[in-house]
């Protein structure tokens, strides 16, 4: 899992790349290196810093001459090998003649790599990259053109990538290709354009805003000014282009210190953004992208939502919601665990994969394999023609703007509006929820945006309650009902931010075993908003505190009885019980936040992780 990027063109190419690569670092920060064609001669630079690497890579090439026709570079998560400098990207074959830079794996990698070594080849690394760039080599060794090469060495290896290769003898043209793993590529303005090429969109906005977006076993041969796109085969292909009105701005700080916290306050807006044109004047929900029809809809008889992370926990609360007003019953899957389980699916059954990204593989193999059974399959992702939304039958998109702090917050926030959305859209559809009701629930849906900003305003006392505990290293979440999605979730992101043990448990589950961990000095957090199982949830809440833990809670606005029975409380204010997920997350968001900042971390790189996750 890393970003790739490179571009061919007569200036600006190295500056692109740097930047492009900044743009990418949530894809993976072990290490970063460019390959510069200086026609007919190849120079790498790599460095193995972690947080740093990116910085580093900046020294090295800071000299370098100019006359650069091509170059491609990579930022990297590491899968096979450690991420040191030998094994960061790019790869060069025995020669120095051909660079590869990769994102994904080559399953086949060690087979291959054992044939390369019996013809003599010497790989340098413990990568599975490097051996596409000793096939190539061995290709271009009995004359083949690089996009020729490039070509006949997909077809020996397996697995999901995007690659992009130069090759000395070629100057000012990369090849590149994928299978699973995302690419994009785009031409730059002016007389003699730019060919681009990256692993996301926001690297490469600042250059253009027409993108061509590849499909599985194409391949990519770009030049200024040109660009033809193949199958495997080699016959030509129109490629399906995409125009993006993103700002640029959107995908930076904003003045934040962070993009996290640039992030987290964006939330009221991202939410509006969600609901923007969906809730429809009549009462009724328009959710005319879905793709999937409603007589389709109807005849579902069953949901399976799949997820990972905190898009897992946007779907615990969906299950709630489908299961109270459409009455469907509703299954939710880990999606690393859903495909290989044998979940029983079929041509009536609805597999909704929630994923930010639109790439974590869990997720889309598990869309893939529901495919298989003829069930329905919807998407809800943040990321337009993301990998998913081309595998699945239909698409709702969230629309929350690019986020590039590695912890989500503003995307999540928008997944669980969207499938509530959907859980009311279904409603509708099978006539389970009556207009009152509807119109009610649009109402308080509506105030969403104002709730979040009320929290928001906040920050400074959230900050000083995390301020009280500063010296704990372990907390427990606990919730009840959609409580406990919400408990996961600030469990989940105290977890990534500060590297503190946090572990978020249904509060009734917690007699049945948990509670024995419970001794004075541990630390509980809690969901006691006003929600259906809030007197429950009390009666949890004094268990713990008569063994002696200090208890945070997250409280309704003016809620003293609640507030009674704690040593430090979250105010938030009440709404709908079902979207109560989407206001009492947030004090959770800022506490990790702000515990994180007190501890001195990196809130938007949070170190072993990658914002996607490509690899299973
Ligand atoms: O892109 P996705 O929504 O599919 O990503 C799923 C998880 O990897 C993601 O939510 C992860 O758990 C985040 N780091 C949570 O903050």
């Amino acid at each position: 899992m890393c970003g790739i990027i490179g571009a061919t063109g007569d200036e600006g190419v190295l500056a692109l790349l740097l930047d492009g690569l900044e743009r990418l670092e949530y894809r993976g920060y072990d290490s970063a290196g460019v390959a510069l064609d200086y026609g007919h001669d190849l120079y790498r630079a790599r460095a193995a810093t972690g947080t740093g690497s990116l910085a580093d890579l900046r020294k090295v090439v800071e000299n370098v001459p100019a006359g650069v026709t091509a170059g491609i570079g990579h930022t990297r998560w590491a899968t096979h090998g450690h991420p040191t400098e030998t094994n960061a990207h790019p790869h060069l074959d025995c020669s120095g003649k051909v660079a590869v830079v990769h994102n994904g794996i080559i399953e086949n990698w060690r087979e291959l790599a054992a044939k390369l070594r019996e013809t003599g080849h010497v790989l340098a690394s413990d990568t599975d990259t490097e051996v596409f760039a000793h096939l190539v080599e061995e290709e271009m060794a009995s004359g083949s053109s690089l996009a020729n090469a490039v070509r006949s060495s997909l077809r020996e290896v397996r697995g999901a990538f995007a690659l992009a290769v130069i090759a000395a003898s070629e100057p000012g043209t990369i090849v590149a290709a994928r299978r699973v793993s995302p690419l994009v590529v785009g031409m730059g303005d002016g007389d003699n354009p730019m060919g681009l090429l990256a692993s996301d969109i926001p690297a490469l906005l600042g250059h253009t805003r027409r993108f061509w977006v590849l499909d599985d076993d194409q391949v990519v041969e770009l030049r200024p000014g040109q660009m033809r796109v193949t199958t495997l085969a080699g016959k030509v292909v129109e490629p399906t282009e995409l125009q993006v009105d993103w700002d640029i701005e959107a995908a930076e700080k904003g003045g934040y210190p962070d993009f996290m916290g640039k992030e987290i306050h964006e939330q009221p807006r991202a939410v509006a953004d969600t609901l923007l044109g969906r809730l429809l004047a009549d009462d009724t929900i328009g959710l005319d992208e879905l793709r999937i029809t409603p007589d389709d809809l109807r005849d579902i008889d069953k949901v399976f939502i799949v997820a990972c992370g905190s898009s897992y926990h946007a779907g615990l609360v969906a299950k709630y919601a489908i299961e109270r007003w459409a009455r469907l019953p509703t299954e939710i899957d880990i999606a690393s665990e859903f495909r290989y389980r044998d979940p029983v699916l079929d041509e009536r059954t609805l597999v909704v994969g929630v994923s930010q990204s639109g790439e974590t593989i869990d997720t889309l193999q598990a869309m893939s394999e529901a495919r298989q059974w003829n069930a329905k399959v919807l998407v809800i992702s943040n990321v337009v023609d993301s990998s998913m939304a081309r595998v699945a039958d239909g698409v709702l998109y969230t629309h929350a703007g690019p986020e590039v702090g590695v912890a989500s917050t503003k995307t999540h926030l928008s997944q669980i509006v969207a499938l509530e959305l959907l859980a009311l859209y279904l409603a509708q559809l099978r006539g389970t929820l009556p207009a009152a009701d509807a119109r009610r629930l649009f109402g308080k849906l509506e105030e969403l945006p104002a709730l979040i900003e009320t929290v928001l305003a906040r920050e400074d006392d959230v900050a000083a309650v995390a301020g009280q505990f500063t010296k704990t290293r372990d907390f427990f979440f606990l919730g009840r009902h959609v409580g406990f999605p919400v408990a996961l979730e600030g469990a989940l992101k105290l977890k990534e931010l500060s590297y503190l043990r946090a572990e978020g448990y249904p509060a009734g589950e917690l007699k049945h075993g948990p509670i024995a961990l419970i001794e004075p000095g541990a630390v509980v957090v809690a969901v006691a908003t006003r929600t259906r199982l809030w007197e429950k949830m009390m009666s949890n809440i004094a268990e713990v505190r008569s063994r002696g833990a200090t208890v945070l809670l997250v409280a309704n606005d003016g809620d003293e009885e609640t507030a009674a029975e704690a040593d430090a409380v979250l105010w938030v204010p009440e709404t709908e019980p079902l979207f109560a997920p989407v206001v009492d997350v947030v004090p959770l968001q800022l506490f990790a936040y702000h515990l994180a900042a007190l501890h001195g971390l990196d809130v938007d790189r949070p170190r072993n992780l990658a914002k996607t996750v490509t690899v299973e």
